[in-house]
C-alpha cells in the first residue's frame, strides 16, 4: 500500500466534525499510515476512532489519545481544528477570546513536545489570528505555519460557475486575499471565466456590476450561508482543503489556492493573512498581491481589520506587544 510518507500526522480536535472529516480524508488520500487523533474529549474521540477502525481501511496505523504529550511527541505534521466552532448569529471574530487562549496553549504544546515538527496548519477561527498566536508561541519559522483561507477562493469559483452555468474548472485563478472574515478582499482581476478576464465581464450585460457586488457579498457570507442551511458551521470543505494543504507540505501536489501566512513586508506588518502563496515541501512562501487600485484598497481595509483584532489580543494579554515578539519567537523579526 503506497503512502505519500511515513511521517506522523496529528489531528487536533479530532472528536469534532472538521477533525473527524480531516482524519478520514487523510486516510483516503493515503498521506501517511501514521495518524494520531487528539482531542481532550475522550468519549467522542473514541467514537471517531472506532468508526474509522470499522471502515476497514488497509495498512493504517491509527491511534487516538486525550494526552497531549503522547499525541504531540514525534509529530511531523499537525493540523488543528481544535477550537470552538461558530454558531448561528456569531461572526468568526466573536470566537476571538476563547480560541486565542486555545491557540496559545496549542503553540506552547508544539514548542514543548514537537519543536521539530515540519509544518502545522491552523483551521479554527478567527484563523488568521489563531494562526498568528500559534506561530508566535510555537517558536516555528513563518514558513512552517499556514492557515486555511482557500475556502473563500473556492466559494468565489463556485459562485461564478453557478452564475455562468459552466463547470468550475473553467473559472481559473479565483482569489480572495486578506482575512478569512467579514472583511476579506474578494478580487476580480486575477480570475478568468472560460478564458476571458473577469474584469472585462463585470459591468457588461453578462455580469452587471450590481450582480457582481451581490456575488462578492455571498462569498464573504459563504460560511454564514452554510450555517443557515445546515444549522451548523461548515466542516466538509474546511476538512478537505486543510488536508490538501498538509499533502502539499508533505511533498504532494503543490496547493492551488491562497493560504494564510505570516506577512511582514513593509506594507503589511506583523500579521497573518491570505496572500498569493505557494505551499509545498519547502513550506509556505508569499508574493506581492497584484490588483487594481480598488482591490488594493479592499486588501488594505482587510489588513487594518486584522490589525485591530491582533491589537485586541495584545490588549487581552494573550500576545505580548509587537516589539517583544522576537523574544518569544526568535524566527520573527
Ligand atoms: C467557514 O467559512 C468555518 O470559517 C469556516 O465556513
Amino acid at each position: 500500500m503506497d503512502f505519500l510518507s511515513n511521517d506522523k500526522l496529528v489531528i487536533v480536535g479530532a472528536a469534532g466534525m472538521i477533525g473527524s472529516n480531516m482524519a478520514q480524508t487523510a486516510i483516503m488520500m493515503r498521506l501517511t499510515p501514521n495518524i494520531c487523533l487528539y482531542d481532550p474529549y475522550l468519549p467522542a474521540l473514541e467514537g471517531v476512532a472506532e468508526e474509522l477502525y470499522h471502515s476497514g481501511f488497509e495498512g493504517v496505523n491509527l491511534t487516538f489519545t486525550n494526552d497531549v504529550a503522547e499525541a504531540f511527541t514525534g509529530a511531523d505534521y499537525i493540523v488543528s481544528s481544535g477550537g470552538a466552532a461558530r454558531k448561528a448569529g456569531m461572526t468568526r471574530e466573536d470566537l476571538l477570546k476563547g480560541n486565542a487562549e486555545i491557540a496559545e496553549e496549542f503553540g506552547k504544546n508544539v514548542r514543548k513536545y514537537c519543536p521539530d515538527v515540519k509544518h502545522i496548519v491552523v483551521v479554527f477561527n478567527p484563523a488568521d489570528i489563531t494562526g498568528l498566536i500559534a506561530l508566535l508561541y510555537s517558536g516555528l519559522k513563518p514558513q512552517q505555519v499556514s492557515t486555511l483561507a482557500a475556502l473563500d477562493s473556492t466559494r468565489l469559483q463556485h459562485e461564478l460557475a453557478k452564475y455562468f452555468n459552466i463547470p468550475a474548472d473553467k473559472i481559473v485563478n479565483s482569489r480572495t486575499y486578506g482575512g478569512h472574515g467579514e472583511q476579506m478582499a474578494v478580487y476580480a482581476s486575477t480570475t478568468t471565466v472560460d478564458g476571458q478576464p473577469l474584469t472585462d465581464i463585470i459591468g457588461t450585460e453578462a455580469l452587471p456590476r450590481q450582480e457582481w457586488e451581490e456575488m462578492r457579498q455571498r462569498v464573504i457570507q459563504g460560511g454564514k450561508h452554510i450555517i443557515d442551511l445546515r444549522g451548523r458551521s461548515s466542516f466538509q470543505s474546511p476538512a478537505y482543503l486543510s488536508i490538501e494543504m498538509i499533502a502539499a507540505a508533505m511533498g504532494g501536489k503543490p496547493f492551488r489556492w491562497p493560504v494564510g501566512t505570516y506577512v511582514n513586508n513593509g506594507h503589511f506588518n506583523h500579521i497573518m493573512m491570505a496572500m498569493e502563496t505557494t505551499l509545498d515541501r519547502n513550506g509556505v512562501h508569499y508574493k506581492e498581491v497584484e490588483g487594481t487600485p480598488e482591490e488594493k484598497a479592499e486588501l488594505d481595509k482587510s489588513y487594518h481589520h486584522l490589525c485591530k483584532l491582533r491589537d485586541e489580543v495584545i490588549a487581552m494579554g494573550v500576545l505580548p506587544p509587537i516589539p517583544e515578539w522576537h523574544k518569544l519567537n526568535p524566527n520573527i523579526d
